[in-house]
């Protein structure tokens, strides 16, 4: 089995951060969203990725390179116009050849696993197997409609009225009858070639498609809301360990992981926390829920439920709560007696003030 992994998609909705980065670089528990994706995919045994890139292709492929690192062999394949998640099936077909395949949107995170989702699919081959997840609204996604015996009926791409409250929450299985499917659809409302669309011809041409459901955690991480809150989830189960420097007058929890090269003096840090390499911390308080990278430099601050990426510089904050702050960013407090905030604010960004 081999695997593809979507990451071509712009993400307006996290701006201004999908200005500099693709949102799938954006760091979760100081790990980009996409090396957690492909962890996923090694756990089942699967090495061969081809990843779908479109203008983000040279940032993505600095931070995973060929995939040794991770332990799987990358190929990069372009896509000019994000012309919808059938599309990208097609552009596969060379990589993929007549492999079965899982299909994996790169900004989704399922961090409870899908190992045996994928061991049914395994066993039993359907030509296709959709895993779905219940959700409150429906609306926003493609909708499975099942039998009793977990059959798909029926498939719809963002129904009006959804008639069942399971959504496709990005990872799908397949055998190569997917290709002829693919091939045979036509555009939607919104110009794209919808992979909801391929499955539902499948299910039409009297193919056998099967549902499996992933009752985990699952973030779409469009969101700045949903970055935290799957942050939060993840760092729940951080590995802790303190390896860098830390002072007598520090206080660390226990679920507090210290990355080696960073520094913690005269600071509290209340886990579930990290703190990534060549970080410094002084006459701080940090977390809970809080993800720290590198080479940051925090002094008199206090930060929590947050993400700070990489290179960040905060001075003199006291109370800083559920922010994502960018790379390189710099927060700091106005000099003494002025009353007001200066801000240097690039677009899109959303600033909230204590009044
Ligand atoms: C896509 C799929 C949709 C699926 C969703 C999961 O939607 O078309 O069926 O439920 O991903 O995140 P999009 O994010 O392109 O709107």
């Amino acid at each position: 089995m081999k695997a593809l992994v979507l990451s071509g998609g712009s993400g307006t909705r996290l701006r201004p951060f999908s200005y500099s980065m693709p949102k799938q670089l954006i760091p979760i528990a100081n790990k980009p969203v996409l090396e957690h994706v492909l962890e996923n995919i090694r756990a089942l045994g699967v090495t061969e990725i081809g990843i779908i890139v479109g203008g983000w292709a040279t940032e993505i492929a600095d931070v995973l390179g060929d995939g040794s690192r991770l332990g799987v062999r990358i190929t990069y394949i372009p896509q000019e116009k994000p012309l919808g998640l059938a599309h990208c099936v097609t552009l596969a077909r060379p990589f993929l050849g007549d492999d079965d395949f899982v299909m994996y949107l790169g900004d989704n995170m399922l961090p409870d696993g899908i190992e045996s989702i994928a061991a049914d699919f395994r066993a039993a081959r359907p030509a296709a197997q959709v895993v779905v997840h219940k959700v409150l609204d429906p609306r926003a996604f493609g909708v499975a409609e099942l039998d009793v015996d977990g059959n798909v009926e029926r498939l719809v791409e963002k129904p009006e009225q959804p008639l069942s409250d399971l959504a496709l929450i990005g990872v799908y299985f397949f055998t190569p009858a997917i290709h002829r499917a693919v091939g045979a659809i036509s555009p939607s409302a919104r110009g794209e070639l919808e992979i909801t669309d391929a499955i539902q011809w499948l299910l039409t041409a009297g193919s056998e498609v099967k549902a499996s459901e992933y009752s985990g955690y699952w973030k779409d991480t469009g969101r700045a809301e949903d970055v935290l809150d799957c942050n939060r989830q993840l760092l729940a189960d951080l590995r802790p360990g303190v390896f860098g420097e830390t002072d007598a007058a520090s206080e660390l929890d226990e679920g507090v992981r210290i990355e080696p090269g960073a520094r913690v003096l005269r600071s509290r840090i209340e886990g579930p926390v990290v703190v990534g390499s060549g970080t410094v911390i002084e006459d701080s308080h940090i977390g809970p829920n809080t993800s720290i990278g590198r080479d940051c430099t925090l002094r008199g601050t206090q930060v929590s439920e947050s993400i700070v990426m990489d290179g960040a510089t905060i001075s003199q904050v006291p109370g800083l709560q559920g922010s994502l702050i960018g790379r390189n960013a710099t927060v700091g407090t106005t000099p003494e007696q002025d009353p007001h905030h200066r801000l240097v604010v690039g677009d899109h960004t959303r600033i909230e003030v204590a009044a």
